[in-house]
């Protein structure tokens, strides 16, 4: 038996996130076109089991009944994401209708139920034709992704106010293109730099077109991690801040404060266009933000092309990912970004916070987690941080991207055999959390 939560302010929202090419499948469906990740995932020994998103949760289909589920959860918004190769199969030119209609429905569907829809509208699966021409190290693909945000806005922008628009460009820009674990499987290290710049653009004009028609709610979703120095000399304490620079600076600056870091900006060079720092500032409403877990960041060995190392953190309960699970870094992260960019923070909204576990369905630990970062959240909001919502990574166990369907991070267990959805039994604490019942 776990505490009632605290209170939290009113209109606090609480969601569940999910991302489109990890729980849609139909990939062939309505003139889709290939993505990296259809790619990727078909490409030999990048994922874990060979595991793809072709089915995945076949989302596509059985949308009504997801939403059901949010709905008797109790949830008052839903944040998922819109595949850009539904809606632009080849990345740019004209929209496919069919592929649009079915981000019409969901939207209709969720408002039906009284649930706020908060598309992301990057959530990893760009175009293969895009990728074609280079992917987020050309500048082009930002001036396509402003295009592609004004067919969706055009068509949704009726009913859905608020946006985000890319979600967790780091982890893109480093998976992606700097160690390659991830589609497109690059493995530039820190040439993929550019990447970061590009997305951050991309940010700035599908801002720029977002509110021209009228959106009330923009935001763009950085994955933040607390970065703990591994030890107390020089070099660690260097090494840390490099890190923090790279993961959590490299994209809160620029689109907080207009600027980069003063060694990233040397780094960036002529990447960076006279005006791009000012599109990518264009003021926001809100900040996104996913917490995971701290870093523990040490000193390079002699030999490593990176200015850093990643150390392993001991002492904590792990999730099945081995992910530390740490609730007080939610409450530093959120303080500590108000402490570095004072009134230039928007108010915050968790876009994702979770964990995977066993496949089962009495997931205790699940329950554990979410309660100590809900109130991790509070804390912060005691502490004066304008913390607006609170999303739960994820609605359903999903194709979690190089580690397949081996992770499961879902309120509600899904059979990959059958595709049978099961509430599990988190899903009944947030609801009684949520609805009292
Ligand atoms: C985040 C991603 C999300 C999911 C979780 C576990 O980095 O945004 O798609 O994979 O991690």
């Amino acid at each position: 038996m776990v505490d009632p939560l605290p209170q939290f302010p009113d209109g606090f929202l609480f969601g569940c996130s999910t991302a489109s090419y990890q729980i849609e499948g139909a990939v062939h469906e309505d003139g889709r076109g290939p993505s990296i990740w259809d790619t990727f995932s078909h490409t030999g020994g990048k994922t874990l089991n060979g595991d793809t998103g072709d089915v995945a949760c076949d989302h596509y289909h059985r949308y009504p009944e997801d939403i059901a589920l949010l709905g008797d959860l109790g949830v008052g918004a839903y944040r998922f994401s819109i595949a850009w190769p539904r809606v632009q199969p080849t990345g740019s030119g004209r929209p496919d209708k069919a592929g649009l209609d079915f981000y019409d429905r969901l939207v209709d569907a969720l408002l039906e139920r009284g649930i706020v829809p908060l598309p992301t509208l990057f959530h990893w699966d760009l175009p293969q034709a895009l990728e074609d021409k280079g992917g987020w190290l050309a500048r082009d693909t930002a001036s396509y992704f402003a295009d592609y945000t004004s067919h969706v806005v055009t068509r949704l922008g009726d009913r859905v106010r608020r946006w985000i628009t890319l979600n967790e460009p780091v982890v893109h820009m480093a998976q992606g293109y700097a160690y390659g674990t991830h589609a497109p499987g690059r493995t530039l290290l820190l040439d993929a730099l550019p990447v970061a710049h590009h997305q951050l653009l991309a940010h700035g004009l599908a801002t720029r077109a977002l509110r021209a028609a009228g959106a009330t709610e923009v935001m763009i979703t950085n994955n933040c991690t607390p970065v703990w120095p591994a030890g107390e000399d020089a070099g660690d304490v260097t090494a840390a801040a490099v890190y923090d620079a790279f993961h959590n600076r490299l994209f809160n600056d620029p689109v907080l404060l207009g600027s980069y870091p003063d060694f990233l900006a040397g780094a960036l060079g002529d990447v960076v266009r006279d005006g791009d720092l000012e599109t990518i500032s264009t003021p926001l409403d809100a900040l996104g933000i996913n917490y995971y877990n701290p870093t523990q960041v040490g000193a390079p060995s002699g030999d490593s092309p990176l200015p850093f190392e990643l150390r392993e953190i001991e002492g904590y309960p792990t999730t099945s990912f081995g992910w530390p699970v740490v609730p007080a870094g939610l409450t530093d992260l959120l303080t500590g970004l108000r402490e570095i960019y004072g009134d230039a923070l928007p108010p915050v909204y968790i876009t994702e916070n979770g964990c995977s576990t066993e496949a089962g369905i009495q997931d205790q630990f699940r329950i554990d987690y979410l309660d100590a970062h809900l109130r991790a959240v509070h804390d912060a909001i005691t502490a004066g941080v304008d913390v607006r919502g609170y999303f739960v990574w994820s609605l359903l166990d999903n194709f979690e991207w190089a580690e397949g369907y081996s992770q499961r991070f879902g309120l509600v267990h899904v059979d990959f055999q059958d595709l049978s959805r099961t509430p599990r039994a988190s899903y009944h604490w947030l609801r009684a959390a949520l609805t009292g019942s």
